[in-house]
This record gives structure tokens, sequence and C-alpha cells, in this order.
């Protein structure tokens, strides 16, 4: 039988990290998070690996397959050379936990300070009417499984290099599925311009390369809100119209968000590992900064 040979990350933020590797019997159509699901049944118990569905659905597996974010249920051992090691470390923008599990509640801090769909007051549900082609457009937002492989793989999350916080691409998702939503009366250009770090972004795409449900990120959120707020702050015919007629004001202008912080994982020093791995090799030293 085939053998698949997995390098997997282990640590806690109190312990220097390394890698354990392991030989995993290869059945047709396995991914790799059956692979990790064998290491727990057969070598490893207590690795830690976050996991809910197993249909790409949950978005809870995700971690770094040979340095890619992936959703690991969904990647397939077939698109590996098994004859090279497969890397499987946690996401790196966030704070390690153990193991393969990083602490995302980040962003979940980040999503309170969205205001939420606001429709009109007066106007009861039953009344309100919109375009097919809204609601297309519209549900490619709300495909979104949070997974957030797209805030991992992003270089301004992922580096931690700004002074002030960016919500990142998942957010940037959100709020387009509120802002381009014919009901949704809140306005949220102020906010994602001064509180939402939007430009910040520089079209990189990369967020938009592993979305395994496919949203066209960039394209399709980012850039449209990118003109917005562009037209409605540097276009100085816009600027003029805005000081005559006034408007409504942009009610999360403000909001403070979080910062992202750095991983304060292991720190990189020298590793000495608790034990060597399951074929007897020794374990390879890993600095979990992530760095
Ligand atoms: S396109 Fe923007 S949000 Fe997406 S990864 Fe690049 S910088 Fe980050
Ligand atoms: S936009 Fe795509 S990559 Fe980002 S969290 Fe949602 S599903 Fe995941
Ligand atoms: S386990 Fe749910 S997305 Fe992978």
């Amino acid at each position: 039988m085939a053998e698949a040979h997995l390098r997997v990350f282990r640590g806690t933020p109190e312990t220097p990290g390394w890698f354990d590797d392991f030989k995993v019997p290869v059945e047709e159509g396995m991914v790799v998070l059956d692979a990790l699901h064998w290491i727990q049944g057969h070598a490893a118990p207590d690795l830690a690996v976050r996991w809910n569905c197993k249909a790409a659905k949950c978005g809870s597996c995700s971690a770094e397959v040979d340095g890619r974010p992936s959703l690991t249920c969904k990647t397939r051992l077939s698109d590996f050379d098994l004859a090279e090691p497969i890397t499987v470390e946690p996401m790196r923008a966030f704070p390690l936990v153990r193991d393969l599990v990083t602490d995302v509640s980040w962003n979940y801090e980040v999503n309170k300070t969205i205001e939420p769909f606001s429709p009109p007051e007066d106007v009861p549900q039953e009344d309100w009417r919109w375009q097919q082609q809204d609601v297309e457009r519209v549900q490619e937002y709300r495909k979104c499984i949070e997974c957030f492989l797209c805030q991992d793989v992003c270089h301004v999350l992922r580096n931690h290099e700004t002074e002030r916080p960016f919500m990142g691409p998942r957010y940037l998702v959100r709020v387009a599925g509120l802002e381009m939503h014919p009901i949704d009366q809140a306005d949220r250009r102020s906010y994602l311009k001064d509180s939402g770090g939007i430009g910040y972004c520089n079209i990189t795409k990369c967020c938009t390369e592993v979305c395994p449900e496919h949203i066209k990120i960039t394209d399709n959120a980012i850039i449209p809100l990118k003109e917005r707020v562009a037209d409605e702050f540097f276009d100085p015919l816009q600027w003029a119209w805005r000081k005559l007629r006034g408007g409504a004001p942009d009610s999360a202008a403000g909001t403070e968000l979080p910062m992202l912080s750095r991983p304060e994982a292991a720190p990189a020093v020298e590793v000495t590992p608790p034990a060597n791995d399951a074929d007897g090799d020794p374990r390879v030293p890993h600095d979990a900064t992530g760095g």
C-alpha cells in the first residue's frame, strides 16, 4: 500500500515547536484530514486538530499544507508527490493554541464592529422589492464559510506590520454584501476608510486564490468598495455635493477595531524535542512564532 509522509507541526505557546514525522497508509480518495485522523488513531492521540463537517462547509479545519492555506478536508493526498514529505502547520496569522489549532477569536471581534443589515424602518418586509440580479450579486458574498484562509494569507494581517487595524478580506466581503444590498440603508464608507483600513489592501489577490468558496474577493468585493470610498472621499465633485446636501452620518464611523496581535507562541529558541518521532527519527526543530 502507498504511504504518505506527513510532517506535522506540534507545540503550544508555552513550549518550543517542532515537527513530527508520520508514515500514513494511503487509500484512494484520502484527504489531509483523513491522514491527520489516522495519526490521531494510530500514532499521536494527543495531536490537536480542529474540524467539524469534513465536507468543506464549516470552515474549521483550516491549516497550511505545504505552505498553502487550505481546508485539510478538501485537500487530497493524490494532489501531492508522495515521495516528498507533506508539511501541515497551523495558520500563521493567528495565535497558536496547540499543534494545528489557532485562536481565531479576533475575527469575531472585528465582525461585531460592522453595522448590521439595516432595512428601512417604515417599509414592512412584505413590501420589499428587489431585482433578481441584486439577489445573485449578494449571494456570492453569503457563500463565505468563515474559514479565515483569506485572512491568513493576506500579507497585511500575516506580517503584522500595520500600526492601525485592518479588517481583512473576509470582513470586506461581509461589508460588500451589506453595502450592495438594495434594501440596506446604512452607509459604511467612513467606517471602511477610517476603522476598517481598506486602504491597506493593495489588491494582490492572494485572498481570492485561496478562497475555497471561489468568492472573487478582490474583483467583486474589495475593488467595488474601494471605488465607493474613493468616490465619496476623494472625488472633488462628490465632496462638494456632500457638503451641499449634508447626508446621513456613517453610524459606524470612528469605531475602534481590535488589532490582531502577533502570535506570541514559542520564541525562536534552540529546540529540544521531548522525544523522537513515531519512526524513531529525530524531530525537526521549528520556530513556532511563525515569523
Ligand atoms: S488583495 Fe488585499 S485583502 Fe486580499 S490578500 Fe491582497 S492585500 Fe490582503
Ligand atoms: S471569503 Fe473565502 S477564504 Fe475568506 S473566510 Fe470566507 S470562505 Fe474563507
Ligand atoms: S471540517 Fe468543515 S470545512 Fe473542513
